[in-house]
């Protein structure tokens, strides 16, 4: 938001609210998160559902962790034990039940219980509505303390505003909120739509909210019907309009999700490339919010890069290619169709096309691991090449190594798994099983073919296979119905 805010303001400031302002106003977020959303028919709580790579609720979490608040606190109803399962480590977030679901007033009436100050601040979010800025918040908080607005409700004008609630002014000033299922004709032509976002002072506020009623459509107690509640008791009420009203954004429908969730991604494609990255086509190209991507790195069309990887300068990503949760250094290729999870990958590194690094694996400086090559929790050394169609689990490859195509470790043995360990400089030939555990040491051989079932001393070559027998004119032979094929 820029510019003026577009308040309005009606009434005196409460006096409380006005006192608050001399003394620490503390700032308490509370984010409303009890509602079924139904239609989104899903087994899944709404505000679990994930837009550009998170769940709706963390992008409102993280929205109102920015302002640094005294608490959080998250109201949970439908699927609250999967809700509090995804904040499982974060200590600094409360929760409080609201059962049955009987509105948002109600909602925000479970608060009181943590709320136990009263002084401060108290901004309420949705759970379904990600895309607040920080910085509309903290003018939504900043004009409240400022005017001692008992509330202060951040609206946008909307071209298809139905669905929301209207914004009804009186002489230019906020006189009340009316829902859309109880809206006149007229009102519903209001294209001001109520955010439901809102800075209430603390100090009013649950006192108002047990005055609430429920002769409405719904049967339900409407947070916004504190706007006239205070009114009607002489408090400065306050409507802060947005500028971009994408902001006020709330997702009800599969739709709407896809819809909020390109915004997303927009912004952080937009961030990346205004910190030198180039995204050869920005709307095919999925980038979680907390992955690094250093300068002059070129992504290039779908590509997808997700949970907190790390890319280095200078690297190139081509079309197809998915990175989870990896750290990949500098000056970097990634072919195209490369999947690399959980891994991590030097400077200077040629992956793919279609390679496969699953977790816990770490490729040197310089390696080179190609086509249709799977590495699991092993590491490779510098400058060594595992060039085609190749697997490598549970090891240990050294630095300069040469794996010949279709080398393969045969890590499982049914039971358990086994180490296989390659010295530096090592050999492999071609279509070679190392069955582990098993070593070949540094500089050693491996002949191409070899079922290796034992260790390979350093320098030494380790064949094992058949002999091979040629036998002469056998062709002619066989032409001539002699010996046919045997
Ligand atoms: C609400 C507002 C409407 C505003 C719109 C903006 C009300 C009555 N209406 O409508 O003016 O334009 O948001 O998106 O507030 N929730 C609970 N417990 C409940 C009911 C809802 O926690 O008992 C939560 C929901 O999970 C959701 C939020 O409150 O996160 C909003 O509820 P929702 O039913 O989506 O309200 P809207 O009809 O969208
Ligand atoms: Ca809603």
């Amino acid at each position: 938001m820029t510019g003026r805010p577009a308040w309005t303001e009606t009434g005196k400031r409460d006096a409380a609210a006005a006192e608050e302002i001399n003394v620490t106003d503390d700032l308490h977020v509370v984010v409303l998160a009890a509602g079924k959303g139904t239609r989104m028919k899903s087994a899944q709580p709404k505000v679990l559902h994930r837009a550009a790579g998170l769940p709706l609720i963390e992008w409102v979490v993280r929205a109102a962790r920015a302002l640094r608040p005294v608490s959080i606190t998250v109201v949970l109803g439908h699927g609250s034990d999967q809700v509090r399962e995804w904040f499982a480590d974060d200590e600094s977030i409360r929760f409080v039940i609201q059962e049955p679901q009987l509105g948002t007033g109600h909602a925000l009436l479970q608060a009181e219980r943590v709320l136990t100050k009263r002084r401060g601040t108290v901004l309420l979010l949705s759970g379904d509505a990600p895309l607040v800025t920080k910085a509309s918040l903290e003018r939504l908080v900043a004009t409240r303390r400022e005017h001692g607005a008992s509330v202060v409700v951040a609206t946008a004008d909307l071209t298809a505003p139905a669905g929301y609630g209207r914004v009804v002014r009186e002489n230019g000033g906020l006189a009340r909120i009316v829902e859309d299922r109880d809206a006149t004709p007229a009102e519903r032509e209001i294209t001001e739509v109520n955010s439901g976002v809102y800075a209430f002072a603390l100090a009013s506020l649950f006192e108002a909210l047990r005055g609430l009623g429920t002769s409405n459509a719904q049967g339900e107690y409407y947070l916004p019907e504190l706007v006239a509640v205070h009114r009607q008791a002489g408090h400065v009420v306050m409507a802060e309009r947005l500028e971009d009203a994408d902001e006020i954004r709330g997702i009800n429908t599969r739709a709407e999700l896809a819809g909020v969730g390109r915004l997303l991604q927009d912004r952080i494609n937009g961030d990346l490339m205004a910190g030198g990255v180039t995204l050869v086509d920005p709307s095919t190209a999925y980038i979680g919010p907390d992955v690094e991507i250093g300068a002059d790195t070129v992504l290039h069309p779908f590509v997808f890069i997700e949970g907190r990887s790390t890319i280095g300068a200078g690297c190139e990503i081509h079309a197809g290619s998915r990175i989870l949760d990896s750290k990949l250094g500098a000056r970097v290729t990634v072919y195209n169709h490369t999947v690399i999870a959980e891994s991590e990958v030097g400077d200077d590194v040629h992956l793919g096309p279609f390679a496969r690094i699953r977790p816990m694996s770490t490729v040197g400086v310089g390696a080179h691991v190609g086509n249709f090559v799977e590495i699991k929790k092993s590491t490779v050394g510098d400058g060594s090449k595992i060039g085609h169609l190749s697997y490598i689990g549970d090891s240990a490859v050294g630095a300069g190594v040469n794996i010949g195509a279709g080398t393969i470790t045969c890590n499982f043995d049914g039971h358990a798994k086994h180490r296989t360990v390659i010295g530096d400089k090592a050999f492999v030939g071609s279509d070679s099983t190392l069955v582990a555990p098993v070593s070949i040491g540094p500089g050693a051989y491996v002949a191409a073919g070899s079922a290796i079932t034992e260790d390979v001393p350093a320098g030494a070559l380790g064949i094992a296979r058949g002999r091979q027998a040629n036998k002469p004119g056998w062709a002619k032979a066989r032409a001539a119905g002699k010996d046919g094929g045997r």
